[in-house]
């Protein structure tokens, strides 16, 4: 039985787990997949000692995206891009990372979702790691203007900096928020509603056609997915799409197999999260 993990900081309530579990069912795969909780400080200890117990795979949740993306020998072209990774896979010279999160965010907005996202601006809250993730993806899907505001505002710039389109992804001030116009994509990528705290966001960013999308599920998603609606957004959807999608997607890649993500997402939804 191969040996996978998540890693994550807290990890105890990750559906990382029940969503490969029941991805290896739809094979008749035998694999172990378990949630390792390691602290920054003690990620990459943690990583070690996992690769010595047969550790093969891996995905990284939060905060350790970045931190991954620092430790690999080897990194795909959209994990570079994005400068951070959410799937290790162990290689012989140590971790090759990848990043398929911003996959997975697109895949569920114009798969599960229907959107077209070909033409379309952007406006992505948040310049983290999990920003970062999913930018890459949105300019492939074809997004024409993304602009990325933080409220660390060196941090957009950096994010925009990577990315090397300056024609198509600009960074604005929060404060500048209310003279950005609308936007027919709005993607909460901050940690706020984690800490319980609603974002401060102006209605003018909201057309009849907005979708908000959050990276987020469960209740760190409820505040911005509330203003969403409450601001009269078309659709207003949190991440467990995403999150599936993602999980498809590295599985995919550790075993060359895609697998149907709809029964598992509507498991999960059933389940109330
Ligand atoms: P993650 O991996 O989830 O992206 P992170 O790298 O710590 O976590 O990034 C958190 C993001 O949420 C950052 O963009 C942060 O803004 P700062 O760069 O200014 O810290 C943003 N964030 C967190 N709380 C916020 C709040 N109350 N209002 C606005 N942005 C917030």
């Amino acid at each position: 039985t191969k040996r996978y993990a998540v890693f994550g900081h807290p990890v105890k309530h990750s559906l990382s787990p029940f969503i490969h579990r029941e991805f290896a069912r739809q094979f008749g795969l035998s694999l172990s997949y378990e949630a390792i909780d390691a602290t920054p400080e003690g990620f990459a200890a943690a990583l070690d000692t996992f690769a010595a117990a047969g550790g093969v795979g891996a995905n990284v949740t939060l905060p350790h995206k970045q931190a991954a993306y620092g430790l690999c020998a080897r990194l795909s072209a959209r994990a570079q891009r994005a400068g951070a990774v959410n799937t290790l896979t162990r290689i012989p010279e140590g971790w090759e990372g990848d990043n398929t999160d911003g996959a997975g965010l697109v895949r569920d907005l114009t798969e599960r979702r229907r959107l077209d996202l070909r033409g379309r601006s952007v406006l992505l809250l948040g310049a983290g790691g999990a920003a970062r993730g999913i930018v890459p993806a949105l300019l492939d899907a074809g997004v024409l203007r993304l602009v990325v505001v933080n409220r660390t505002p060196v941090k957009a710039d950096e994010l925009c900096d990577r990315l090397g389109e300056p024609d198509r992804a600009t960074s604005r001030y929060w404060e500048d928020m209310r003279e950005l116009g609308d936007f027919e994509l709005i993607v909460n990528a901050t940690s706020a509603g984690r800490d319980g705290q609603a974002l401060d966001l102006p209605l003018s960013l909201v057309n009849s056609l907005t979708t908000a999308v959050d990276l987020s599920y469960g209740e760190v998603a409820i505040p911005f997915l509330a203003w969403a609606r409450a601001a009269g957004c078309r659709l207003a959807v949190d991440g467990l799409g995403m999150l599936v999608e993602q999980a498809a997607l590295s599985f995919a890649h550790w075993h060359g197999k895609r697998p149907d993500t709809e029964p598992v997402y509507q498991a999960l939804r059933e389940r109330d999260v």
